[in-house]
This record gives structure tokens, sequence and C-alpha cells, in this order.
């Protein structure tokens, strides 16, 4: 089992879309446990990328996801991290296949609507970024069984 960290971007929440996401990785099987929507600081912001600090888009990155309100939820599942990933789709809207997030909303490189962690490693760290230990609430879903298999 995995819990990996969602980001439900500016333009996601401008364009009104939240919902839509929000459903994609409901109705796949996995379990939203903590949820939570903030303006992020750009303190948060330079650390949750730190991995990008330095390269040229690194200042507009911060600039759009501090720009307005996200939508920030945890998400647990078998294999989430990867599931989920795959239901985002590869950075570039252009070029996202039809059927994941980015390919059915996004256009683009940097208004790609989602943010998912890229590793169980990054799921750990972005997870206690952006969320405390009593955010997350363990609960059962009666019938998890048949999404198990
Ligand atoms: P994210 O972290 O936002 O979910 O996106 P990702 O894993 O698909 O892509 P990542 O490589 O982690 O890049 C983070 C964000 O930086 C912007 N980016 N621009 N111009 C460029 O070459 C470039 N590369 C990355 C994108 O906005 C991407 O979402
Ligand atoms: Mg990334």
């Amino acid at each position: 089992m995995q819990t990996t960290l969602i980001i439900l971007k500016p333009d996601c929440v401008q364009r009104g879309n939240m919902g839509e996401c929000i459903t994609r990785f409901e109705r796949k099987g996995l379990q939203v446990v903590g949820a939570k929507f903030i303006k992020v600081t750009e303190e948060l912001a330079t650390k949750h990328y730190g991995e990008h600090e330095g390269k040229p888009f690194f200042p507009s990155l911060l600039q759009f996801i501090t720009s307005s309100p996200v939508m920030v939820l945890a998400i647990r599942g078998n294999n989430a991290v990867d599931i989920c990933r795959t239901l985002i789709g590869p950075t570039n809207g252009a070029q996202a296949a039809p059927g994941t997030i980015r390919g059915d909303f996004g256009m683009n490189n940097s208004t790609n609507l989602v943010h998912g962690s890229d590793s169980p490693e990054s799921a750990e760290r972005e997870l206690a970024l952006w969320f405390s230990a009593d955010e997350l609430t363990d609960w059962h879903r009666d019938g998890q069984a048949w999404i198990d298999g």
C-alpha cells in the first residue's frame, strides 16, 4: 500500500476541474486520505520543487504554483504512485495521450493541471512537506475487496 501526494494546480482550480480530477482518482479505486485547499507560500513551493532550483524555468514554475490556490490531496492504494502518474500523463499536455488528465485538459508544459509524486521516496518527502501527521486519516472503505480482487 502506498500513499502519494497530488496537487490540483492553480489552473485546475481556476478552470473548475477539481471535481473531475478527484473523480478520476476515486473511480480508479484509489482512496483519499487527506485533503486541503491552500495558497502555497514561496517557501513551500521552493522546497517542493527543490530538485529544479537553478533551472531556467524555475522562477516561472514558482510564480505559477503560488499564483492562486491549490487543492492538495493524499491518495492511497496499491501502487498509488505509479497509478496516479499514469492517470495524470506526461508533463506536456500537448504530448499526453487522450484519457490522461493532461491529455484531456492540457495544452502545454506549464499549466499541466495536476502534480503527482514521481517515486515512493518523493511521495514520502512531499507528504511530510505538505501534511502534518494529524491531517492524514486512516479509514476503512467498505467494499475495498471489490477493488483489490
Ligand atoms: P510535476 O512535478 O509538476 O507533477 O510535473 P512532472 O513530474 O511531470 O515534471 P517535472 O520534471 O517534475 O517538472 C516540474 C514542473 O516543471 C515544469 N517544467 N518545465 N520547460 C521545461 O523544460 C520544464 N520542465 C519541467 C513543468 O511545469 C513541470 O510540471
Ligand atoms: Mg515532478
